[in-house]
């Protein structure tokens, strides 16, 4: 079967990256959740006390940020610098940071850069915020992401709950509002639907309906991709 490249786009906590992986595992695709990437390069510039309004120190501490997907039975983990992150990366520490960062230009074109080189041999899904417009602008198959507000924050809620560790339902409410505020308004590669996605609400949808509909748009792709 045709190897396609699928981007994913949409708002914070929206089940992108858990549509992602569904169908990485499902096609024997590689998936790349690419705000994973913004996330480790924000707990850098944290712990490494990088003043996000300056220029030279961000540039200087992008050269010494070595980012890198391993992937074991428990899915796949960003390694920062040969550290795996993943725990660290979703707390809401760095998810209050990581808008601001994901707004600086030069970190944008690094991150850019390693995402282009990775869809290189296709066989991709991507998720992100700008995958579709600005990434992979031919992409053969765009999605947009959304669902409700209340509903995202209670599955970010129930999640972390999962995991042992929950913040209040408000202060993930409130940071995932703040989230889509600065990633659509921001200057440089602004979160958009691509004209040419397909929008898809999964508020009312489970994993396996949303994987469904997401599965039937590959499939036709694929067939009018080899001209069928
Ligand atoms: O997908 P996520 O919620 O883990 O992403 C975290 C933040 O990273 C998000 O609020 C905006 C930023 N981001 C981005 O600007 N561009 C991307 N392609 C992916 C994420």
């Amino acid at each position: 079967m045709k190897k396609i490249i699928i981007a994913i786009d949409g708002h914070s906590a929206c089940g992108k990256s858990t549509l992602a992986k569904a169908l990485g595992n499902a096609l024997g695709y590689t998936y790349i959740s690419t705000g994973d990437m913004y996330r480790a390069v924000t707990l850098y510039f944290i712990e490494n006390q990088i003043a996000i309004d300056d220029n030279e120190a961000v540039a200087h501490a992008l050269k010494h940020i070595h980012l890198q997907f391993k992937t074991d039975e428990n899915g796949n983990h960003i390694h920062l610098n040969g550290r795996d992150v993943s725990g660290e990366i979703r707390k809401m520490h760095v998810a209050e940071l990581v808008s601001p960062v994901a707004t600086i230009p030069a970190v944008r074109r690094e991150m850019v850069r390693q995402q282009q080189a990775m869809g290189q041999q296709k066989g991709v899904v991507m998720d992100g915020r700008d995958i579709g417009t600005v990434v992979f602008p031919n992409a053969e198959l765009k999605i947009f992401l959304t669902a409700q507000a209340d509903e995202r924050a209670r599955r970010r809620f129930e999640e972390q709950k999962a995991k042992g560790h929950a913040d209040s339902l408000e202060a993930i409410k409130q940071n995932l509002l703040d989230r889509d505020r600065i990633d659509a308004s921001r200057a440089d590669s602004p979160l958009r639907q691509a004209e040419d996605a397909v929008l898809i609400d999964n508020t009312h949808l489970n994993h396996e309906q949303q994987l469904d509909i997401a599965l039937d748009l590959v499939r036709e792709r694929v067939r009018e991709e080899s001209g069928n």
